[in-house]
């Protein structure tokens, strides 16, 4: 099965392999984010780990899909790794609530790599995450997801998720319609 690990030097050479053959962990930014880890790992290895580690938010602002930019939020990712990069699953949320900014699409996003897909990795690293979401103290996690991405609803409902409503994304995004999840914890 998988675990999701903090990422390390060590796992590195892997992840790096699966941005080589065209996978983004970034579900919004996509290839540009690809391409954009891709020269950090080349430039500063040691930078590039340390900023995906991040629950004081001493990362740079974020920047959103029309340019604008955004305080960061306390957050960190984990790898989904079966002996390899299987993908990539992150967590922010916002000290003392468990509300989150209208430009933040939900407190947790995942990636699995397309030819590791179906094989109920992303369902077991999500499982695993809730237990990360539990101990910084959140009642509940909302995700968001596309209604046109019945694998990650699957993913969500197998893991006690209900669907509380549709919303519009920001216009930051682009304003497609989507659907808001929560997950008890
Ligand atoms: C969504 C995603 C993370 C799912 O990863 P995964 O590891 O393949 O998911 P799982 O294997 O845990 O599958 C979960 C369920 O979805 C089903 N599923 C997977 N791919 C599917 C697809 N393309 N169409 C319909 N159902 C699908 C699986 O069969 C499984 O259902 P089951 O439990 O009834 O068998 C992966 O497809 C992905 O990385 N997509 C691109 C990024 C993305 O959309 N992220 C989520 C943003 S909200």
């Amino acid at each position: 099965m998988i675990e999701i690990v903090k990422p390390t030097l060590e796992h590195l050479p892997s992840y790096k392999a699966a941005l080589e053959r065209g996978w983004s962990p970034d579900n919004v930014r996509l290839e540009e984010a690809t391409r954009e880890q891709l020269v950090v790992i080349e430039e500063d290895p040691v930078a590039f780990l340390a900023g995906l580690d991040d629950p004081e938010a001493k990362g740079p602002p974020i920047s959103l899909p029309d340019g604008t930019t955004v305080p960061r939020l306390p957050g960190f990712r984990r790898w989904i790794w079966d002996g390899e990069a299987a993908g990539s699953i992150g967590f922010r949320w916002q000290h003392g609530t468990a509300e989150l900014p209208p430009h933040v699409l939900g407190h947790i996003g995942y990636a699995v790599v397309p030819w590791k897909r179906r094989r109920g990795y992303a369902t077991e690293a999500l499982r695993l995450m809730l237990a990360e979401a539990r101990a910084v103290g959140l009642p509940f996690v909302e995700i968001t997801a596309k209604p046109h991405n019945p694998a990650s609803h699957k993913v969500i409902l197998a893991n006690g998720g209900k669907l509380v409503g549709h919303f519009f994304e920001d216009a930051a995004y682009g304003g497609a319609e989507s659907l808001r999840f929560r997950i008890e914890l």
